[in-house]
């Protein structure tokens, strides 16, 4: 087997578009003119710094990608390496991630990250496969996102009473402060991986990023849960085109484990439908045991993952 190091102006994307037909389970449906266009728009989006191929008597039977993303990180492209269904597939897809890890490390990289991403039941033995030849090679499961999609017309919409020193008003009535507060308290103690290595700095950060108000989002349905006029909970709704999105959710840690957050979600998911939306989304790190098993509870069911593994330099 040959390994080839190219770069993209190298590079026969009609070729290299046959063997994704063949090899990536989102593509196998596309004409290889479409796919090559598709690649094409990607290198000018993202242009790669690099190309590897590996080749059996001159024939294309694996390639990569693999673009910096800073000074000492970079990503491969979605659902790489590629490899043709030949009898060493295991073989030339690590080969390609052993190559790839040698010229990451002799260009100064010290992280790769690949995404997986639209993982449906119909190619988890696919993604299943791909995953252990990663993690034989070093590489290991850094997100696990779960997208989950619920059809309101069909779920349950009764809203269980709250106790009354417990009042729900719209998210936009409440200081931001009052509500970061409850935000970095729900999610400290979270199986949601959101704070991994963060600092108070960032966790404001983070906040004023997903609860900018400027963002369009679904007043009446974004709420928050106030007990004796204190926020303990809290739930943000963007409008998407035909579906609304679940876009931050959480309860207090004081607060759970007593319907609360059941009652929170119904309401958003009643006055979504009200408003005349169908369909409402949402992801969640399928590691969060206790939100998935909520959203399952209010109708919402499973639609796909996405993915993402890490490769980190030995220092
Ligand atoms: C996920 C979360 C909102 C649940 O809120 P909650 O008020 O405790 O949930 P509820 O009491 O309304 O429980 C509703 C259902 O969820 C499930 N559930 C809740 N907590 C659970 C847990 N710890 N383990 C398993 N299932 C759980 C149960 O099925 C429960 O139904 P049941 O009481 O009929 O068995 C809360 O744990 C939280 O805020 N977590 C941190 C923030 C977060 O992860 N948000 C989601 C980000 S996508």
């Amino acid at each position: 087997m040959d390994m080839d190091l190219k770069t993209r102006d190298e590079v026969d994307l009609g070729e290299v578009a046959a063997v994704v037909k063949r090899t990536n389970p989102l593509a196998a449906g596309r004409e290889i003119a479409q796919i090559e266009a598709a690649l094409d728009a990607i290198q000018e989006r993202h242009p790669s710094d690099f190309i590897l191929e590996a080749r059996e008597e001159g024939i294309l039977i694996g390639w990569l990608s693999f673009r910096k993303t800073t000074a000492t990180m970079g990503e491969m492209g979605r659902w790489q390496p590629h490899v043709l269904n030949v009898s060493a597939k295991e073989t030339v897809f690590c080969r390609l991630l052993h190559s790839l890890t040698d010229e990451a490390g002799r260009r100064g990289i010290r992280r790769i990250e690949v995404g997986y991403g639209r993982i449906s039941v119909e190619v988890l033995d696919i993604y299943d496969e791909r995953a252990a030849w990663l993690e034989a090679e070093g590489f290991h499961k850094l997100e696990d996102n779960l997208f989950m999609a619920c059809s309101l017309s069909g779920c349950e919409l009764t809203i269980p009473p709250l106790p009354d020193t417990m009042t729900l008003q719209c998210l936009s009535t409440v200081p931001s402060d009052d509500l970061f507060r409850c935000y970095a308290e729900s999610f400290s103690e979270s199986e949601h991986r959101q704070f991994f290595d963060f600092t108070p700095g960032p966790i404001r950060e983070a906040f004023d990023g997903y609860f900018d108000l400027t963002v369009p989002y679904d007043d009446d349905a974004s709420l928050v849960l106030a007990a004796d006029g204190r926020v303990v909970g809290f739930s943000l709704i963007r409008p998407r085109t035909n579906e609304a999105h679940l876009e931050m959710f959480g309860l207090h840690p004081d607060f759970r484990g007593m319907g609360l957050g059941k009652t929170l979600l119904r309401t958003s998911m009643r006055t979504v439908f009200d408003e005349g939306t169908e369909r409402m989304t949402l992801g969640v790190d399928a590691v969060n045991v206790p939100a998935v098993a909520l959203y399952e509870k209010t109708g919402f069911e499973r639609v796909s993952r996405m993915v993402v593994h890490s490769w980190k330099h030995d220092d």
